[in-house]
């Protein structure tokens, strides 16, 4: 089920690259190694798909045969000319190992897959300005339209420990020009990797192409933290005549350690794109191995790309994202059953639904009111020390109104499970505050794996029930939390519960409260993800 995987063609892939919408193909580039299991070799690998969940292999698009790129076909995004055309700018990494940015375009204009691409004659565009390193300089964004209607770029650097944002214009996408000024920049971040600055919607649940603007716009800053593996954004605005972007809130700012990210677990150096098709804007990240290197070279591939998601301004707290797995998903699901629990405090029951691998789950919990307002009116009750997912002690320290959700992937005897759950907790201003999170500490008995609990705060507004969606595939657990506002991507590797040996249980870990559960567990198809042949073509 995951979209696009190395396993066919081995080795690692790790950034998607260009993702782009043409001719009824979505088009899907990544960072790839064909060479090894573990980075270096940098090519771009490119598959299509005509749904975004099943996808074809094609040849590699770029591999690294100049003086530019020669040590990397590195991270690069695609941009729509007025015309239909279409230009990729990508990061080189040189014969000396210094980052410069590229020009390719596609060969043939006509053919739906693009499948050769033509690297400009007067590369590279773009070098490290003054006073940036060498080796601080890449994955340029999308280009959007200035009001004077030139390009602009954002590239992602440093200066010390200062993460910023360079903007430059241009015309042709052959030269430049650079601003003085800085997108953005925020200090001790470090190095911003695959920037990305798209429009959001104030009022609408749609996306926006990259160059819309206005009064009824925000505009995310996306930076992906090199020191830390954390993709975090920021909600803002940006200012079309000097070219630079102001935080709603300077406290959440794009990479401080608080700030809003899109995933609370494995999720790396994503992208977004604008699918003109069906008017959503799509974000793409990239999920890695949490076992050792030493497993990836023996299987002889590592990581997965996540399935695509839509991602919008929540409209409702105008305060953070929505991101959900794409509609297309849905066309996997097979049999379902629908279920309806009441499960007391300290209980643990199994869901029947048969193999537990591949499933697409959606939940609605809701609390006994009679507890809320136990918990809620007793004011010796208070949670003292902030609760937090990550550092609180995982899914088996019990508080009064949580844990409860679901162990997934779990064997019949629970020794191997991933509880993803609520916690509900009264925080020190007496209100309601809500996490979500993933326990992957138990979730296999092999020693090579890093087994954190993910999760953070996810806002419930009044009247909302808490609700919950999972997708399961054997080793992967996406979890979108309260319709998406919260996300948490693991990887996790069970070695007992596996295919038909796979369980899904209900858990309320809670010391007072009483949940009553409703959701309905679908058994997922696997997407076939293989070489491109000449059949395909009526595909
Ligand atoms: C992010 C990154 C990018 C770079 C690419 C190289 O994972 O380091 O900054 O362009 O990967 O593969």
């Amino acid at each position: 089920m995951a979209s696009v995987n190395g396993n066919i063609l081995a080795s690692p892939s790790s950034d998607p690259n260009g993702p782009l919408f043409y001719k009824g193909w979505y088009h899907f580039f990544y960072q790839y190694n064909p060479n090894a299991a573990v980075w270096g070799d940098i090519v771009w690998g490119h598959a299509v798909s005509k749904d975004l969940i099943h996808w074809l292999y094609l040849p590699l698009a770029m591999v690294p045969d100049q003086w530019y790129d020669a040590n990397g076909v590195w991270t690069g995004s695609a941009t729509f000319l007025d015309d239909g055309s279409i230009v990729m700018l990508y990061t080189g990494s040189t014969d000396k190992f210094v980052q410069v940015q590229n020009l390719a375009y596609p060969e043939d204009l006509s053919d739906p897959l693009l499948l050769k691409w033509t690297k400009y004659s007067g590369n590279p565009v773009l070098v490290p300005p003054p006073g940036i390193g060498a080796k601080d300089f890449r994955d340029p964004t999308t280009a959007w339209k200035t009001s004077a209607g030139k390009w602009r770029i954002t590239i992602g650097s440093k200066i010390n420990r200062t993460g910023i944002s360079l903007v430059y214009d241009t015309t042709d996408f052959k030269t430049y020009e650079k601003h003085d000024t800085l997108l953005h920049q925020v200090p001790n971040t470090g190095m911003w990797e695959c920037v990305d600055f798209y429009p959001v919607s104030k009022t609408k649940v749609k996306g926006l192409d990259t160059s819309v603007n206005g009064p009824d716009v925000k505009h995310i800053i996306k930076a992906s933290m090199d020191d830390t593996r954390i993709d975090h954004y920021a909600i803002g605005t940006y200012y079309d005549s000097n070219a630079t972007w102001v935080p709603d809130n300077p406290i959440i700012d794009v990479g401080i350690s608080i700030a809003l990210r899109y995933d609370y677990g494995k999720f790396y150096a994503s992208k977004t794109f604008y699918d003109q098709h069906k008017g959503r804007r799509i974000l793409w990240g990239w999920i890695g191995e949490s076992d050792s290197e030493s497993a990836d070279v023996q299987k002889g591939w590592s990581s997965v790309q996540g399935i695509p998601r839509t991602v919008v301004l929540d409209t409702k707290t105008g305060k953070n994202l929505v991101q959900w797995p794409v509609k297309e998903i849905e066309s996997l699901r097979l049999t379902s059953k629908k279920f309806h629990m009441k499960v007391g405090p300290g209980t643990v029951v199994p869901v029947e639904v048969g193999p537990a691998a591949q499933l697409d789950i959606e939940a609605e919990f809701k609390i006994k009111k009679d507890n809320l307002e136990v918990i809620f009116g007793d004011d010796s009750v208070t949670d003292d020390k902030e609760f937090s997912c990550e550092t609180s002690g995982g899914s088996t320290v019990r508080g009064a109104l949580g844990p409860f959700g679901f162990s997934v992937l779990a064997d019949q005897s629970l020794s191997e499970q991933t509880p993803v759950y609520f916690y509900v907790t009264k925080g020190k201003d007496s209100k309601l505050k809500t996490f979500f999170c993933t326990d992957t500490s138990r979730s296999t008995k092999a020693n090579d794996v890093v087994k954190p609990v993910y999760g953070s705060f996810v806002p419930v507004l009044k009247g909302e029930k808490l609700t919950m969606r999972i997708l399961l595939d054997h080793s992967i657990v996406e979890a979108f939390g309260q319709g998406g506002r919260t996300c948490i991507t693991s990887r996790v590797y069970p070695t007992k519960a596996i295919y038909g040996a796979t369980k899904l249980f209900l858990f309320n870990n809670a010391i007072d409260a009483t949940v009553t559960a409703s959701f309905r567990v679908w058994q997922m198809n696997g997407a076939f993800i293989r070489p491109y042949s000449a059949d395909d073509v009526d595909a």
